[in-house]
């Protein structure tokens, strides 16, 4: 509860320190002036989970569709699954227990009232504010439907959005424990010059969204997810950490140097389709699916990774649609993807 509930807060702690902060320094130092109502209803804005703080107003799911596709999907996916990096708004349910839960407004946020109030405060993260309540409305109700949580005739409301059930929330309760388990020592305490301090584990910072070693960020989660957990074992093992390897023994023995340094962008950048053969692109690691490929030769596969083409089982993007990516680069990918074909 803390989490989410801490912002709104927050923000309505801010909005009265402003306030009071004004009309102090208005009598006594002679500086500004005292706030307006007006100015004041305009960022008094949070909404709390019982719903109070929502304007009157209503949207439909209906209505959400055409909104969120217009001025949402681009970043956020048609059915909020996150185009590339930007963040993933529905599904994930029953990941939260996973080493790499899909938090998502679904399977995460306790209270329809956040998603209200992000949205209308945040979004569309190039024009926040942007948004008039009507609209807000619609596009939460139409956000929730793809999370399976509202019907597709659903209409959301000031009136009924409290009354939504967020599928999470039975998971967010106040932290009954102490702040600290011993009691304070008040004398004949260790010298405090003496204690150190150790942490069990250094570098617990989640690997960033740019990979060493890669032209740019991951092309997709799961490719994300993939070249985090290589580089988390990696890193373990650097520190002596017994790692399990079974992905790693499955991996062709002996790669050329090209195709080492090519694995990071075959990864960020090539995986989506190829990791698994989507869209008729020959999977890595399929031997029949590569054989014939590989035996026209090297050269004719670069350049057909480099400037695209339409073959007879689907079409690959120039570069995979990276343009940003240089032509080594691409090459060395090729190298990677054909010797673990093989
Ligand atoms: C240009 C890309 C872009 C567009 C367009 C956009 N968003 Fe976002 N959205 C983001 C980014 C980036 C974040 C994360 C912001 C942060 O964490 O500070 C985000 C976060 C969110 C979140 C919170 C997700 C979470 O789990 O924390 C919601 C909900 C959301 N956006 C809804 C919307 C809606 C609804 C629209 C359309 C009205 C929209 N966004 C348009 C980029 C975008
Ligand atoms: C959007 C999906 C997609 C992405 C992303 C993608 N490919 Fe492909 N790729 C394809 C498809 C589909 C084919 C098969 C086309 C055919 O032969 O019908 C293909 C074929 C290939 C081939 C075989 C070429 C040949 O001559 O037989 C190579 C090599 C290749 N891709 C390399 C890459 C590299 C390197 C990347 C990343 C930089 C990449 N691809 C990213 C879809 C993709």
């Amino acid at each position: 509860m803390f989490k989410l509930a801490k912002p709104t807060l927050v923000a309505a702690a801010v909005a009265g320190s402003l306030v009071a902060g004004a009309v102090n320094a208005g009598e006594q130092f002679g500086l500004g002036r005292t706030a307006t109502a007006e100015e004041i209803a305009g960022w008094d804005i949070d909404v709390r989970p019982d719903g109070m703080g929502l304007p009157v107003g209503s949207g439909s799911v209906l209505d959400g569709e055409g909104l969120y596709e217009a001025q949402c999907a681009s970043c956020h996916g048609l059915f909020g699954e996150g185009e590339g990096r930007w963040p993933v708004l529905a599904g994930g349910q029953g990941t939260l227990a996973d080493e790499r839960p899909t938090k998502t407004v679904g399977s995460y946020w306790p209270y329809a009232s956040t998603l209200y109030d992000y949205i209308y405060r945040a979004m569309p993260f190039p024009a926040p504010r942007s948004l008039t309540p009507d609209q807000t409305y619609a596009i939460s109700a139409y956000v929730l439907y793809l999370n399976e949580i509202v019907d597709e005739d659903f209409v959301l409301t000031n009136e009924n959005l409290a009354d939504v059930k967020m599928p999470n929330e039975p998971n967010f309760f106040v932290d009954p424990r102490p702040d600290v388990a011993n009691t304070r020592c008040m004398s004949d305490c260790a010298d405090p010059a003496a204690l150190q301090v150790t942490g069990s584990i250094g570098g617990v910072t989640p690997v960033g969204h740019f990979i060493e070693g890669a032209d740019g960020p991951a092309a997709s989660h799961d490719a994300q997810h993939e070249l985090e957990k290589k580089m988390e074992m990696e890193r373990l093992k650097e520190l002596g950490v017994e790692v399990e390897e079974e992905e790693a023994s499955s991996e062709p023995a002996a790669l050329s140097e090209a195709a080492v340094a090519g694995e990071a962008t075959y990864n960020m950048a090539c995986v989506a389709c190829h990791g698994a053969g989507i869209a008729g692109a020959p999977a890595v690691g399929d031997k029949a699916a590569w054989e014939a490929r590989i035996a026209r030769g090297m050269e004719s596969m670069i350049s057909n990774a480099i400037n695209g083409y339409a073959g007879d089982n689907g079409v690959m993007p120039a570069k995979g649609g990276r343009a940003d990516l240089s032509d080594e680069a691409v090459a060395n990918a090729v190298a990677y993807m054909a010797e673990s074909s093989q």
